[in-house]
C-alpha cells in the first residue's frame, strides 16, 4: 500500500487595500508601463495597518478547511511558509493555531523565503508518508509590505502581502504517477549567493528587521535556468514528462520569468496559472494564492497534473509535482 499526502481543500485570503503601478509614481522614478513590461505586475494588496502574517494565514487556512469540509480541531500539524513572522518568536503558525482553534495540531514555521510554500509542501508530505500527520494545514502568507525600501525602484514595485492554505489528508494510493496527492518533490540551496537576494538586518547583527535589497536582472538569470531544471527534475522523479502536465502553477515574481520558465519545459503558457498581475510577488505566499485562485477560475480540476515551482532567496529553490 502507497499513503499519498491528497489536497481535500484550498483557500486565500488578500487584504482589501488595492496599490496599482500608478501610486510608486508618486514614490520612486518609475512608470506604470515599465512595471507592466518588465514585470507582468498590474497591482498588488498591502495589508492594513495592525494586520499581521498570521492574521492573513489564518482567514486563508479558515478558507480552506472551509473547502475541504474538515474542522480546525481535527489538524495534527501546520506549517506555515512565511520570511515576514508576527513576531520572532513565537512562530506565526502557533499564533495560527490559536486563531483558528486547531487544538491538537503543532504548528512550525518554515522559512526558505519565496521558495518557503514548495519546502513547506515537501516537509508536509514527509511528515504524512512517514505517519507523523494524516492532516496537514500548509500555508504560505507574507506581509513584504513591511520589509520594502519605499525609495528603491528596483525592488519596492514588485512585491505585495497575502495568503493561501491548501489542506493535506493521507489517503491509500497504487503507487502509480495516476494516485491523486504528491506525487515527487525536488528541493535545492546555494548558499553562495546570498547577495543577490537578502533582508540587510535580523536578530543576531543588527537587532532590526531590516530591509528587502536585491540584484533582480542576477536573479532572473538564476530564475530562469533553475526554475525548468528543478521543475524536470520532480518530473523526472514522478516518472512523468512536460507532456503530462496540465498546469504549472509558478511562483509569481514575473511574468518574464514565467514564461521563460515554460517555454524551457515545453509547457504552453495555456497550462500556466499567471495571477502575478494582481498580487505581485507575494514570496511563499504566491503558489497557494495561485492555487486557490485557479481552482476559483475554474482552471484547475480534480485529477489534473500540476507542478509547482519557485526559486528566491538563499538562494534556495525547488518543484512539487502533484495531481490535484
Ligand atoms: O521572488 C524572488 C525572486 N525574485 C525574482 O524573481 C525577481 C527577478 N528579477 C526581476 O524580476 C527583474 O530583474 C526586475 C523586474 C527586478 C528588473 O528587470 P530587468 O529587466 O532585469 O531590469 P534591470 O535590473 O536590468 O534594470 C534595467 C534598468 C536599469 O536602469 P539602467 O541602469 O539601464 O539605466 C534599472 O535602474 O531598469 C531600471 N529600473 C527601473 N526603471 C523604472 C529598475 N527598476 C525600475 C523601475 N522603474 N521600477
Amino acid at each position: 500500500m502507497t499513503i499519498r499526502a491528497v489536497v481535500r481543500g484550498v483557500g486565500h485570503y488578500l487584504p482589501s487595500r488595492v496599490v496599482p503601478n500608478a501610486e510608486f509614481e508618486a514614490l520612486v522614478d518609475t512608470s506604470d508601463d515599465w512595471i507592466r513590461a518588465r514585470t507582468g505586475i498590474e497591482r498588488r494588496h498591502f495589508a492594513a495597518e495592525g494586520e499581521t502574517t498570521s492574521d492573513m494565514a489564518a482567514r486563508a487556512a479558515e478558507a480552506a478547511l472551509a473547502d475541504a469540509g474538515i474542522a480546525a480541531d481535527s489538524i495534527d500539524a501546520i506549517l506555515l511558509a512565511t520570511s515576514t513572522p508576527d513576531l520572532t518568536f513565537p512562530a506565526a503558525a502557533t499564533m495560527v493555531q490559536r486563531k483558528i482553534g486547531a487544538s491538537r495540531a503543532f504548528a512550525f514555521d518554515v522559512q526558505a523565503v519565496c521558495a518557503g510554500f514548495v519546502f513547506a509542501l515537501a516537509n508536509a508530505d514527509a511528515l504524512i508518508l512517514s505517519g507523523q500527520a494524516r492532516r496537514i494545514l500548509v500555508i504560505g502568507a507574507e506581509t513584504f509590505s513591511r520589509i520594502l525600501d519605499f525609495t528603491d525602484r528596483g525592488t519596492c514595485v514588485l512585491f505585495g502581502d497575502g495568503a493561501g492554505a491548501l489542506v493535506l489528508e493521507a489517503a491509500e494510493g497504487t503507487g502509480t504517477p495516476a494516485d491523486r496527492g504528491i506525487l515527487a518533490t525536488d528541493l535545492n540551496t546555494d548558499g553562495t549567493h546570498q547577495d543577490l537576494l537578502y533582508v540587510d538586518g535580523g536578530v543576531s547583527t543588527t537587532g532590526t528587521s531590516g530591509q528587502l535589497r536585491m540584484q533582480g536582472n542576477q536573479v532572473f538569470r538564476h530564475a530562469v535556468e533553475k526554475l525548468a531544471a528543478t521543475g524536470h527534475a520532480a518530473l523526472d522523479r514522478a516518472q512523468l514528462t512536460s507532456a503530462d502536465v496540465d498546469w504549472i502553477v509558478p511562483h509569481q515574481a514575473n511574468l518574464r520569468i514565467i514564461a521563460a520558465t515554460a517555454q524551457r519545459m515545453q509547457v504552453p503558457m495555456e497550462k500556466v496559472v499567471v495571477t502575478v498581475q494582481d498580487h505581485g510577488n507575494t514570496s511563499a505566499a504566491s503558489i497557494p494564492l495561485a492555487l486557490s485562485v485557479g481552482k476559483a477560475r475554474g482552471q484547475i480540476h480534480e485529477g489534473d497534473l500540476l507542478v509547482t515551482e519557485a526559486i528566491g532567496g538563499g538562494l534556495s529553490w525547488g518543484a512539487v509535482v502533484l495531481r490535484w
